[in-house]
């Protein structure tokens, strides 16, 4: 599949590669067309650090999505990287003090003090895995959106946010498992102490609920008929190292992969100083590894794009810029 077959079609699209290679500007660009084409779109970033609200010319409130002024159906979105943890708190803590009902000062008592230490699951990363699941939660459930883009960050992010819905699931089915086990036990204790009717746990369901979210997205997220992924690369030699790990850690999870963007390539010589003639040189050289390697081998998709004389920022130039991204494939 083309990109323009993707943007009509799929119900999301994920924009990465090495740093600084122009993974903000093609989604961004990538948005603004599927927009104009009546897809109801949403691009979100996930990198932590954002430059989507900078690309695109708006000022984007942290953790809000905002509607793009001037271009219908587009929204634009950057996660706060730090999810407030004390929403959490009540689903990542089991607290057997509170569980039971007991005074406050039992909690100094050794054997509550381990039994409140084992029972606090928070994994270093929490707060970024939580941004996360509140973003698969917000992807599974409430919106109308008919696309979703994902400007993400450099590679060594991305491919941890990718593996996070796994590790993610896990993590919470442990917790669910604890809070079962834990809740009737303490809950048993505390109403017979207190002689309190049987209450409904909600926060087990708040549970259940997440890691549900959390396996539809990898679903979506591994469904060729849903997802694509689109690597953006520069032709130089590290580039394509990078580009072919990042691609076999994107089959190894099983994400969908059909475009390859070449990014920034100098055009015709004879506008060129020796200086820029010579970076040509050297890019050609790459350009016909890269055709190699991941066009007639691996049969994906390349979208050879020019180098703009000046920075694509706004509307009008990621406007031009979506020109080349659908009619460059080759
Ligand atoms: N084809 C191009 N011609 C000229 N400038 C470009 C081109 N592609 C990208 N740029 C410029 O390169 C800079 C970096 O682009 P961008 O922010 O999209 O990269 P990125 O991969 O998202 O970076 P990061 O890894 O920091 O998120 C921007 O100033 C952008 O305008
Ligand atoms: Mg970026």
């Amino acid at each position: 599949m083309d990109l323009k077959e993707i943007l009509l079609n799929l119900n999301i699209v994920m924009f990465g590669g090495k740093g600084g290679v122009g993974k903000t500007t093609c989604a961004s660009s990538s948005a603004i067309w599927a927009a104009e084409h009546c897809r109801n779109t949403l691009i979100i970033s996930t990198d932590p650090a954002h430059s989507l609200g900078d690309s695109l010319g708006v000022d984007l409130p942290p953790g809000e999505p905002k509607q793009i002024p001037g271009i219908d159906n587009l929204t634009a979105l950057e996660i706060n990287p730090k999810a407030n943890i004390s929403e959490f708190r009540g689903l990542t803590n089991i607290n057997p003090i509170e569980e039971m009902g007991m005074p406050d000062i039992m909690g100094g008592m050794p054997l509550m003090e381990d039994l409140q230490e084992l029972t606090s699951m928070n994994p270093p990363g929490i707060d970024e895995a939580l941004a996360l699941l509140k973003l698969l939660e917000f992807v599974e459930t409430e919106h109308n959106y008919d696309l979703i883009i994902f400007d993400t960050a450099p590679t060594g992010h991305t491919l941890r946010f990718l593996s996070l819905p796994e590790t993610l699931s896990g993590w919470i089915g442990k917790l669910i498992k604890m809070r079962i086990k834990f809740g009737n036990m303490f809950g048993a204790i505390k109403r017979i102490i207190t002689r309190e009717e049987k209450k409904d746990d909600n926060s087990l369901k708040i549970l259940e609920r997440l890691n549900n979210s959390i396996l539809n997205a990898r679903d979506d997220l591994t469904n060729p008929l849903k997802n694509s992924f689109v690597i953006i690369m520069i032709p130089e030699e590290m580039a394509i190292t990078e580009t072919g790990r990042l691609l076999n850690e994107l089959i190894k999870n099983n994400i969908p992969v059909s475009n390859i963007v070449v990014n920034q390539l100098y055009q015709d010589p004879s506008d060129l100083c020796n200086f820029c003639r010579a970076r040509r040189e050297m890019q050609q050289r790459n350009l016909i590894k890269i055709r190699e390697i991941f066009n007639e081998k691996l049969g994906k998709n390349l979208i050879e794009i020019p180098l703009f004389k000046e920075e694509i920022r706004k509307y009008s130039k990621l406007k031009e810029l979506g020109k080349y991204l659908i009619n460059n494939t080759r």
